[in-house]
Formats: structure tokens, sequence, C-alpha cells
């Protein structure tokens, strides 16, 4: 079991009437450059029927778990704790 704090994205919101102009993928990457963080290593609150082709359209990303807490994490989030905590036990 790996126990970890993970930054979320929640209120991500572009208005709609300017929506698909590309927007919304700044101020992710701007965020996320911010925050030193890849899309992966981070959770979505309640993710919304936009956000996901929006990470599939921009990231490659379609292999979403929904979780029962309703955030969203992608496969890769473990795989990168779990290879950082092999690293950590040395
Ligand atoms: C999700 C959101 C922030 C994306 O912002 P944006 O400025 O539209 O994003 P971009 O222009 O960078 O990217 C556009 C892509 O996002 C996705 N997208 C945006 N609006 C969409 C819609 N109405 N239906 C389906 N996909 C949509 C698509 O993949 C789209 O690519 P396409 O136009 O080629 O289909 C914006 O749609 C939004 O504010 N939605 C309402 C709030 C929300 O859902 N927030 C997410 C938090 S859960």
């Amino acid at each position: 079991m790996i126990e970890k704090d993970t930054m979320c994205l929640l209120d991500f919101y572009v208005h709609e009437s300017v929506q698909r102009r590309g927007l919304g993928l700044d101020l992710f990457k701007s965020a996320l450059k911010e925050e030193g963080l890849t899309p992966t290593e981070i959770a979505y609150d309640r993710p919304s029927p936009k956000l996901k082709p929006f990470l599939g359209k921009h990231f490659g990303l379609h292999n979403c778990l929904d979780q029962p807490n309703r955030f969203m994490v992608f496969k890769e989030h473990f795989e990168g704790a779990a290879k950082r905590s092999k690293q950590q036990a040395g």
C-alpha cells in the first residue's frame, strides 16, 4: 500500500463563450509548470464530460480510473508512485 499526498484539479473553468480556442490548454499547462507536475501526477475532482476529452486530446490520456470518492486518476499515477516508493526504499 502506498500513501501519498496528491495535488488535485478542481474548479477549472473557461467561460462558455471562449471555450475550444486553446485557453483551457494554456491555463492547465501554466498551472502544471508552476507546480512542477505532469497531468498523470494529479487527481481530478469530479471530472466533467468536457474534461475527459480535453485530457485525451491534449495529453493522450484515455485510461482513467474513476475512484469511489469521485476523484479520477490515471493508471500512470500509481505506476509513478510505486517507482518512487521503491527508489526511496533503496
Ligand atoms: C474543460 C475546459 C476547462 C476546457 O477548456 P477549453 O478552453 O475549452 O479547452 P481547449 O480549447 O484547450 O481544448 C479543447 C478540447 O477540450 C475538449 N472540450 C472542450 N469543450 C468541449 C465540449 N463542449 N464537449 C466535448 N469536449 C470538449 C475537447 O477535447 C476539445 O477539443 P475539440 O474542440 O477538438 O473537440 C472547458 O471546457 C470548461 O471550462 N468546461 C466547463 C467546466 C469544466 O468542465 N471544468 C473541468 C473541471 S471538472
